[in-house]
Order: structure tokens, then C-alpha cells, then sequence
């Protein structure tokens, strides 16, 4: 079940400590930023979301797990490595966002596996307004695959344009911009090993 979650606010010295700042002479400019989803609360679901998805792919002989680049990256590294159905691992590449306002999509790459007559499992950081996943999902049914389910680590639910089927979803999360564990703001914050939301950054 997705949760919702209380946020909590790290500190810039924590920022900086998280980063393994003890040793780091660099003047402490980040900003601050309150943690949405602690790395155990993420650590604690990616495990649920695992079983689940081995639950329902028991007879599979394999999964071909698709990434959405870049923001999915930590996310299906370690979902797969939780999972006991074999897999297959793939990326497709679809940007839209410039900073935080959402720009026209273009698709980067497409999938260079045989997807043919296999399941895809569709692996997205966030499904915001939808219009990237239902892209991607289109893109992957061309390639063939037999079934495609969307898994998402979070859902952007009051911001949904178009209806998109997710099969698993990790946290349903609010309007804010959210960074870390895979997320960016202009290419900054994926590093984070939780997600949180930026203090002052008004979107
Ligand atoms: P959508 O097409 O509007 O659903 O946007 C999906 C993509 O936009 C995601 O895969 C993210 O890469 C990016 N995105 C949407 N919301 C956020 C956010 O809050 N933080 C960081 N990236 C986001
Ligand atoms: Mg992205």
C-alpha cells in the first residue's frame, strides 16, 4: 500500500555529513533541505515492492526491467538486486523537465533489448502529470513486449494530466518538488540517498 509520509528537515551540517563531510573543506552553501522519505523508509518499501512484483511474476522464466533514464537509476539498480525472478535490464531516455517547469518530450533512447513477447516492467522515478510513463509505455508496447506493468517509486498524485496504470507504487507524494535517490533539480541532488524537498524553493 502506498504511505503516506510526516517530513522532517535536515540541517545543512547534516546535508554536509551526509555527503561524508568530515573531511570536506568546501564552504557549506547547499541549501536545506526536509527529508520526505528517509533512506530506511525507502530501503524498508523497495523491499515490499520486490516481493510483490516476485509474487505476481512466480512462473516468469525472465523480466526485462526498464529503466526511465536518468531519474530511475538507483531506484531499478536496487529493485532488481532485491528480486528472485531473473531478469533482463534496459534503459529508454525521455526528458521534459528544464530545472522545475516541464518542457515538450523528446525521446533519447529507445530499448536496445529484444523485448519481444517477454513482460517489461516499466521502472519510473516519479509519474508526475503522466505524460512521460504513458510515453514510455507506448514506446515499449511497440517493441513487442507481451505485457508491460508500470512500477513507480513515487506518485505525484494531485499532479496526474493524463490517467496512466501503475502497478506498484512505492509512496504517494504531494505537489512539491521532490530531489534525491535519483531526482534532480537541474542535474543536482540525485546523489541523495533519501528524498526530500528544498527548502525555499518555491514550486
Ligand atoms: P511527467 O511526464 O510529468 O509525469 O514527468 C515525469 C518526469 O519528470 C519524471 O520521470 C522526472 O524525471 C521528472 N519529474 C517530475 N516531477 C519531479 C520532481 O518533483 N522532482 C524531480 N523530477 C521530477
Ligand atoms: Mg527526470
Amino acid at each position: 500500500m502506498p504511505l503516506r509520509l510526516p517530513s522532517r528537515t535536515i540541517t545543512d551540517s547534516a546535508f554536509a555529513a551526509q555527503r561524508g563531510a568530515c573531511y570536506d573543506t568546501r564552504p557549506m552553501t547547499e541549501p536545506t533541505i526536509n527529508v520526505l522519505i528517509s533512506k530506511e523508509q525507502l530501503e524498508q518499501r523497495l523491499d515490499e515492492l520486490a516481493a510483490e512484483i516476485d509474487e505476481r511474476h512466480a512462473e516468469a522464466e525472465v523480466i526485462a526491467c526498464v529503466g526511465v533514464l536518468k531519474g530511475s537509476f538507483y531506484f531499478l539498480a536496487d529493485l532488481t538486486r532485491r528480486l528472485k525472478t531473473p531478469v533482463e535490464i534496459d534503459f529508454v531516455q525521455i526528458t521534459s523537465y528544464r530545472g522545475t517547469v516541464r518542457g515538450r518530450l523528446e525521446i533519447k533512447r529507445r530499448p536496445q533489448l529484444d523485448l519481444s513477447g517477454k513482460p517489461v516492467l516499466l521502472v519510473e522515478d516519479i509519474v508526475d502529470s503522466g505524460y512521460s510513463a504513458a510515453t514510455a509505455l507506448d514506446i515499449l508496447a511497440e517493441h513487442g513486449a507481451s505485457a508491460v506493468e508500470l512500477c513507480t517509486l513515487l506518485d505525484k498524485v494531485p499532479a496526474r494530466e493524463v490517467p496512466v496504470e501503475i502497478a506498484y507504487s512505492g509512496f504517494e507524494v504531494g505537489n512539491d518538488f521532490v530531489v534525491g535517490y535519483g531526482l534532480d533539480l537541474d542535474e543536482r541532488y540525485r546523489n541523495l540517498s533519501y528524498i526530500g524537498i528544498i527548502q525555499g524553493n518555491n514550486t
